[in-house]
């Protein structure tokens, strides 16, 4: 009985797979280190205590990936494996479809072949688009505004049509909100390719001192305090909704969607400044325009995890701008050091 996990290496995968192992499941990672890094595996030794099997291969890469369904006994799948960074997937679309998408079909297709017939997918509150109002409650119709939110909305759908066509699948769509903060060791956490695009990476490379000031995107928004409003989910939160959606998916079978956040929404001002206060360090910050594509308030409703999965979030703000400057100031250069 062992569970694969796509993008295993990655921020929100490998504290997964702490989990995981800390709930006694059997891990298999799976990763191209497209965006992550092998230090992470030397880490997750250290904090499970155990020698988690690692393939290094691109889901996309039937034959490879095939390797690993013939070597283990899966019984689900936990799948993170994709490109996430929202710029460059306005800028390079058939990036995205061609590695997000085509890596799902054949993961898919193998699950298939080889019975596996239940995923935990890492979908996004990106698919709640720009028209819905907050907080976003699962049955919203959903849009997207760029390719990046475009293929978590597709997959979404190849797995519902798929369950339509075969009723033995049993899957988990998890729409995360904002997931920042770091294992409480500062062993393993966010370590983002080049400059960041979200703000607590952001946040913590302007406290370490490698960049200068924090850009807001837009002060003029309709919220408190005119800078827009996200809900922020500590990434330890998260990875305990994995192993609860997990357990419901190994139970049943059908498809369901669930909000992973808080229910609560935080101004990016409100953030810099818990940050501030946590840590007792200052964020030099400048007011500057929007972001295109950006909305002004994003926040779950978190009702059906709590219903349906038991599951709820524990940590917070506070406790997610203290793990998130443990793991930067103790790791300046990421994985590098
Ligand atoms: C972004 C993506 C979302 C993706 C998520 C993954 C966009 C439009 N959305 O969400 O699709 O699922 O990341 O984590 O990119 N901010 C600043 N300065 C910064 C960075 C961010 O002011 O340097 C602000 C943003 O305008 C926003 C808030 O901080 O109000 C959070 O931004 P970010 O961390 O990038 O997350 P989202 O945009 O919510």
């Amino acid at each position: 009985m062992a569970i694969l996990v796509t993008g295993g290496a990655g921020y929100i995968g490998s504290h997964t797979v702490i989990e995981l192992v800390k709930k006694g499941y059997e891990v298999v990672i799976v990763d191209d280190y497209s965006n992550a890094k092998p230090e992470v595996l030397n880490r997750l030794k250290e904090l499970t205590g155990k020698d988690v099997p690692f393939h290094e291969v691109n889901i996309c890469h039937k034959e490879a990936l095939r390797e690993v369904f013939e070597q283990h006994d899966l019984d689900a799948v936990i799948h993170f494996a994709g490109y996430k960074a929202v710029g460059e997937s306005v800028a390079q679309p058939l990036k995205y479809y061609s590695n997000n998408l085509n890596g799902t079909i054949v993961l898919m297709e193998l699950m298939n072949e080889y019975n596996v017939k239940k995923i935990v997918f890492s979908s996004s509150a990106t698919v709640y688009g720009m028209t819905n109002e907050a907080p976003f409650t699962e049955d919203m119709p959903l849009s997207t505004t760029n390719p990046y939110g475009t293929t978590k909305m597709f997959i979404e759908q190849f797995i519902q049509d798929q369950y339509v066509a075969d009723n033995a699948w049993s899957a988990a769509l998890l729409r995360y909100f904002n997931p920042i903060g770091a294992h409480e060791s500062g062993r393993i956490g966010e370590d983002p390719n080049d400059i960041p695009n979200n703000l607590m990476p952001y946040i913590t490379q302007v406290a370490v001192g490698k960049r200068e000031k924090l850009s807001v995107f837009g002060s003029d928004y309709e919220t408190h305090d005119g800078t827009g409003v996200r809900d922020y989910i500590h990434v330890l939160d998260l990875a305990k909704g994995h192993i609860k959606a997990l357990e419901k998916v190994l139970a049943s079978t059908g498809v369901e969607a669930y909000n992973l956040g808080t229910g609560k929404g935080y101004s990016v001002l409100d953030v810099v400044h818990a940050f501030e206060t946590a840590n007792n360090v200052e964020i030099p910050y400048e007011l500057n325009d929007r972001r295109p594509g950006d909305i002004a308030t994003s926040y779950a409703d978190v009702s059906k995890a709590k219903n349906a999965l038991g599951w709820e979030a524990t940590y917070s703000v506070e406790d997610m701008c203290r793990d998130s400057w443990n793991w930067q100031k103790s790791n300046p250069n990421g994985y590098d050091d």
